[in-house]
């Protein structure tokens, strides 16, 4: 073999080392990336997972999000005096944005009777609490001017931004009284219209006229101040001994 050929075949050698060594950087590159993208996805996932670990208590929607801040309940549930052991009704439930605050705050040994006359919100309702476990919650198809809860034996009956919607809140709310113990009250928490054109809302004077038709005495009202006036109203039933 010529020095020229043996020269020839060195180079390529070498050339064959120079290409094997990239080829093999290459590849340790490529597995670094692989493993760098498995764990940043995993991070991902497991911060996913801490992100939707929702309690029974976290609005289900960005609109029920948005009322909790005009209307927190654990702020309103305080004014109210919700405990533990307590049989509440809302009446006006919907799709029970405040009877799972009810129902975790009165407990195991309370009750909550979520009453509506929409029946596709009670159906909702009904799978949110099979999906919780609700096991304190039952719930009421009642009628425009009825709620058909039970008699005698409740702490309180609860509405929220519901009282407006009532057709014949009169009504409503003195076929309601008997439901009531003795000491039980009432509690209204209701938006202050703007002006005359505003209806979402009622005025105080307008509440405790309507409460007292219905026979309730006002005996406290509260506000909070949020994006627009809203008050919590505690009545008591006047002449319980004459319901039930
Ligand atoms: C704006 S939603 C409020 C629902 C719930 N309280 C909340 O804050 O998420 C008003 C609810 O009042 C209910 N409602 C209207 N008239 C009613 C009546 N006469 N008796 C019971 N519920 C009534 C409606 O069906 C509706 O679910």
């Amino acid at each position: 073999m010529s020095n020229k050929d043996k020269d020839v075949m060195i180079r390529t050698r070498e050339k064959s080392l120079i290409s094997h060594k990239r080829c093999h950087a290459l590849q340790s590159l490529l597995s670094l990336f692989v493993i760098c993208v498995l764990v940043f996805n995993c991070f991902g996932i497991c911060l996913d997972s801490v992100q939707q670990q929702k309690t029974v208590l976290d609005p289900e929607n960005e609109n029920e999000a948005r009322l909790n801040r005009l209307q927190p309940p654990e702020k309103i549930l305080d004014i109210v005096g919700v405990s533990a052991g307590m049989k509440v009704a809302e009446i006006g439930a919907g799709k029970g944005r405040y009877v799972v605050q009810l129902a975790a705050r009165v407990g195991n040994t309370g009750k909550v009777y979520a009453e509506d006359i929409d029946a596709e919100a009670l159906d909702y309702l009904k799978d949110r609490c099979e999906r919780w476990d609700l096991e304190n919650v039952e719930i009421i198809l009642g009628e425009a001017t009825d709620p058909r809860l039970p008699q005698g034996i409740l702490d309180l009956i609860f509405i929220v931004s519901s009282y407006h919607h009532f057709d014949d809140p009169v009504s409503l709310l003195r076929k309601a009284r008997g439901a009531l113990k003795p000491d039980g009250r009432l509690a209204i928490v209701e938006w202050i219209p703007w002006n005359k054109n505003d209806d979402e809302g009622t005025t105080p004077q307008e509440m405790e006229a309507e409460m007292n038709t219905a026979g309730y005495q006002l005996k406290r009202t509260e506000s909070l101040d949020v994006a627009k006036k809203l008050n919590i109203y505690i009545f008591w039933v006047k002449d319980h001994q004459n319901l039930i």
